[in-house]
């Protein structure tokens, strides 16, 4: 890199608290046949670990982008306690600037509960305090904010304060990506439009039906680029798919390495696709450097605990190109 890219992330920062033990082994519910963590009301059940670690979409992929060699700035909110603390601690040892973090004082951090199966799946109780209270005031505290880069995760639906990111970053000359939270995923046909101010739209399988038409996880990729520049789609062990307009490129798993957590496998895969994309890569690079970096984290409890460092040696994925119909193709 001749000169360090700048970004800045935006949205959620939570305590993660993983628990661990046999009494949370699924089960299958007899009617349903869905798997189900079931406990008798009032039930003292014993455990065998607990891990305190740190996440919220914007953390994590900030956490990549600080390793992958980026000059990094973290905006969220947090509250005035042991959470908000950990949290400014795991960022600042990763080299994230917190000097735009905000601290609301009276407010509490929000406090994620994970229940970790054997099988590395998780059940999640979310508190989410303050980090779903990021206001328009608060981002034009932020606005002396410099970045070549925008990252936007979870914005809680405010769809306020997205649109005056957008206006910034827009007057500013900064690229955008956004990985929508559910909140913003609520309302479609807003989120919709929105879309073409975007750099870079990345959303799994699920997401992306809230988005566009389309029932197989190509199809929705080759859809929903229709609307931004670069479109991803992530398919969970199925691996991940993604287009600039002109060609469809799909790719697998980057390898079959054991999953203890998948918890942060999406931030982890959309932030390393972007740091790719933000130093000049092409998209069989991004997928690959996505897909290496969510296979280290979903290896491992805790959604920053694996992030890839630059200097990490990658293998060569198999990625899969077909070319799409042009517009004028369409009409002949
Ligand atoms: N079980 C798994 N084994 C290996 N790789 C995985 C697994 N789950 C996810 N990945 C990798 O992570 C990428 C993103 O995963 P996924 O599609 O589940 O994202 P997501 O639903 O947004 O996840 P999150 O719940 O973290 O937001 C996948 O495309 C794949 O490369
Ligand atoms: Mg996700």
């Amino acid at each position: 890199m001749d000169k360090k890219i700048k970004i800045a992330t935006i949205g959620a920062a939570v305590q993660d608290v993983f628990l661990m033990g046999s009494a949370l082994k699924a089960k299958r519910d007899v009617r349903t046949h869905d798997f189900v963590e079931q406990f008798p009301l009032g039930a003292k059940l014993e455990l065998d670990k607990v891990v305190f670690s740190t996440g919220g979409g914007a953390t994590n992929a900030a956490v990549t982008f600080s390793r992958y060699g980026f000059d990094t700035s973290f905006l969220g909110k947090i509250g005035d306690d042991p959470a908000g603390e950990l949290i400014q601690k795991d960022l600042r040892s990763d080299g994230v600037d917190t000097s735009l973090l905000k601290c609301d004082i009276d407010g509490t951090t929000g406090y994620s509960t994970l229940l970790l199966s054997p099988r590395g799946e998780r059940t999640v109780l979310v508190y989410r305090g303050v980090s779903q209270e990021l206001e328009v005031e608060d981002f034009n505290h932020f606005a002396k904010l410099k970045a070549d880069w925008l990252y936007i995760s979870s914005l809680s639906g405010n769809f306020p304060l997205l649109e005056s990111i957008i206006h910034y970053a827009k007057t500013h000359d900064i690229k955008l990506a956004i990985n929508p939270g559910s909140g913003e995923l609520k309302q479609a046909e807003r989120m919709r439009k929105l879309l073409s101010d975007f750099s870079l739209v990345s959303v799994n399988k699920e997401e992306a039906s809230q988005l566009v038409d389309g029932d197989s996880a190509e199809e929705l990729t080759s859809n929903l680029v229709r609307h931004t520049e670069t479109a991803v789609v992530t398919d969970g062990p199925n691996g991940s798919y993604a287009s600039d307009g002109e060609k469809l490129y799909a790719a697998g798993m980057y390898e079959d390495a054991p999953v203890i957590d998948r918890t942060g496998a999406g931030d982890a895969f959309t932030s390393g696709f972007v740091a790719k994309v933000a130093d000049g890569g092409s998209i069989p690079e991004a997928l690959t450097y996505g897909s290496a970096n969510s296979t280290s984290v979903v290896g491992k409890i805790g959604a920053k605990e694996g992030i890839l460092m630059s200097d990490t040696k990658l293998k060569k994925m198999k990625i899969e190109e077909t070319k799409l119909p042009q517009k004028e193709e369409v009409h002949a």
